[in-house]
């Protein structure tokens, strides 16, 4: 999550005795971490022997094929959105995807995002942009509700790039875009506060197009063109369903985001609580309808969005799914918790890629698990189930005991585990009662073209008992870890992990382990968006903090290329001041990426005389001679 929703949560977690760990933003872990602090050497020395163990454990795995003609049948990120191709076939000549760029400069604190030469930066969508038909849009006067609800909502988040029947993919389509929190100068809240304000989060639809010239715009006479906000109803399906109620007012936080093999939008709560409603707030849905992956259509705005329980309650990061030959299909998810585990769900039924309306319920029937990274490299997918890994009545509930000094005794809450809805409305605790481990922070997770699986783990600075797969203690600037399910099957219950990097400082620093890293070439703090591009081609965003003490060493928050074989990071864009850079969706040809600039806090993109509305936004970023990014 982004500082400004901790700093929104942090009022509700308090009222609600919640247990909680200060300090995750960065400016805070720094001053929690002086360099003098010591690190525990023997979980360091493991971490370094499973990241430079790396290149043996894949093969062992089957390989990290980089192939540019590499099929793209790992699904989870495909640009089509609607038409995965289970069924690899040969693809002719064509452009060139190898990356070619010249990687940016260390330490880049300019207010400006900033790209390598030969490609330019242009915003698309801002906050307070128009959005439905008729909107009047935001220009330098704060608006309330009810027109902010026909705009683009606050701090862009995650997206994907749809096709739309008819229209040339390369050329238009339908970009859905989460809002995670609010972008507070568009708004204003002196009338009709608690609306104005649910109505900046949520998701926009806007249907986009490129001009001739290379340019891209938002068209705000597509009846495409909707907005999920705050105030929306939203159904509820699933076995929690008899605990939740059939419908939701509201959805929140909404951080990232994964699209399905049928064409839907999964958007994801990174809340568990109602935060934005005060005492008093007659009526407004208790905390339990929050949490959830709630489902879009956006090829049909005439329908009602679903929060899909059987995906399970707690801070959803993102979804990104594997497909087998069988159209068997398993979607990862992150829990951005601090600490948190990663979740699998396999539906219990194929997709059927023959009729799209079969697949509309796919998502409220199957099997939900949750990963355990064994010290050895080998992993488990354990079931929550009622019934089955101590998910019972009166079961113990270890807590959060990664972030207590070891040999402190942890004694546990009780917690009862009487149906599956139980497990689904509290499945944080599910996952700890069943052995999960607990991981630094789940970001995002994407699905590669050769079917392995990376997720960010972006940082824990309070970690006190480590892990083969948590290695540091105070551990300020995060790792990627990768798997590979045995038989690369999204059924399978085991798999085979290791790291691909400790983000931080260069060793050269002299600075404490626990703040120093392993990237090989450009180095980066606090990775959070990832996502493999149709090309097999990874790409990290990251999501550190903003003050000096983070951007004397790394510069402004970035996005990065980084080889799967090497571990090399090459710097791609930074971001202007204060600004996250989150949100990966692209063009099938992959001429076109957007981007999103979450938070900016300075000069750029401000409307009003003198600033002060630095405006979160989608950019595109290209290249001028029209060829792929990256290339
Ligand atoms: Fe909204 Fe975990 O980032
Ligand atoms: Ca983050
Ligand atoms: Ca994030």
């Amino acid at each position: 999550m982004s500082y400004l929703t901790d700093k929104l949560r942090a009022p509700h977690r308090e009222a609600q005795g919640e247990v909680t760990v200060p300090g995750q933003m960065l400016e805070d872990i720094v001053a929690a971490n002086p360099e003098r602090r010591t690190l525990l050497k023997n979980s360091f020395g493991l971490s370094m022997l499973s990241v430079f163990g790396a290149s043996s454990l894949l093969t062992a795995c089957g390989g990290d094929d980089d192939d540019d003609d590499a099929p793209s049948n790992g699904g989870g990120d495909t640009g089509e959105g609607t038409t995965p191709t289970p069924t690899p076939e040969p693809e002719p000549a064509g452009p060139d995807y190898s990356v070619t760029f010249k990687p940016l400069e260390d330490k880049i604190v300019a207010d400006t995002v900033t790209v390598p030469e030969g490609y330019v930066a242009e915003v698309l969508y801002s906050a307070g942009d128009k959005c439905v038909i008729g909107s009047v849009g935001y220009a330098g006067i704060p608006q309330s509700y009810p027109a902010t609800e026909t705009q683009s909502g606050g701090q862009h988040d995650g997206m994907h790039f749809y096709p739309l029947e008819g229209v040339d993919p390369n050329q238009g389509g339908l970009l859905v875009v989460n809002h995670e929190a609010l972008d507070d100068a568009t708004l204003d809240q002196s009338v009709e506060g608690l609306k104005t304000r649910l109505s900046n989060v949520g998701v926009s639809v806007v249907e986009i197009a490129r001009a001739a010239d290379g340019k891209w715009s938002v068209k705000t006479d597509s009846r495409y063109n909707k907005r999920y906000t705050g105030n929306t109803v939203y159904n509820v399906s699933g076995p929690a369903k008899s605990v939740v109620g059939a419908t939701v007012v509201g959805t929140l936080n909404n951080c990232s985001s994964g699209n399905t093999p049928w064409g839907t939008y999964l958007t994801c709560e990174e809340t568990l609580n109602n935060y934005h409603y005060k005492s008093g707030d007659a009526g407004q849905p208790a905390d339990e309808g929050y949490g959830w992956v709630v489902e879009i259509d956006p090829q049909n705005p005439g329908s009602t969005a679903v929060k899909r329980t059987a995906m399970g309650r707690f801070s959803h990061e993102n979804t990104a799914y594997m497909l087998d030959e069988n159209n068997r299909v398993a979607f990862y998810m992150g829990d951005d918790t601090t600490p948190g585990c990663i979740y699998k769900f396999v539906p219990s039924k194929p997709y059927d890629p023959a009729n799209r309306a079969n697949n509309m319920n796919l998502l409220d029937e199957g099997t939900l698990y949750a990963a355990r990274f064994n010290d050895d490299g080998s992993g488990n997918w354990v079931e929550l189930t009622v019934g089955k890994n101590n998910l019972t009545t009166g079961a113990t509930d270890p807590g959060n005991f990664t972030q207590v000094a070891s040999g402190t005794v942890i004694t546990g809450t009780l917690v009862d585990f009487n149906t599956q809805a139980d497990v689904l409305v509290k499945t944080q605790a599910a996952a700890r009662v069943a052995g999960a481990t607990l991981m630094d922070r789940p970001e995002w997770i994407t699905v590669g073209v050769d079917k392995t699986v990376y997720c960010t783990l972006t940082n824990n600075s309070r970690r006190q008992r480590t892990s083969a797969a948590n290695p540091r203690v105070n551990n300020s600037h995060g790792q990627i870890i990768r798997w590979h399910e045995r038989g690369d099957s999204p059924l399978a219950t085991t798999f085979e992990w290791d790291l691909l990097l400790l983000a931080g400082r260069d060793p050269a620093d002299g600075a404490a382990p626990n703040l120093t890293g392993n990237v090989n070439g450009d180095t980066f703090s606090s990775p959070d968006g990832i996502r493999v591009d149709p090309k097999g081609r990874l790409w990290v965003q990251t999501d550190a903090g903003t003050g000096t003490s983070t951007t004397d060493f790394f510069g402004n928050n970035s996005m990065y290329y980084i080889d799967q074989q090497t571990g090399e990071s090459k710097r791609f864009l930074v971001g202007p001041l204060g600004c996250e850079i989150t949100g990966i969706a692209y063009t099938p040809d992959l001429t076109t990426f957007f981007i999103n600039i979450q938070h900016p806090n300075a000069s750029w993109n401000t409307l009003r005389a003198g600033g002060g509305d630095a405006r979160s936004a989608t950019i595109v970023v290209r290249r001028t001679d029209g060829k792929p990014v990256g290339a």
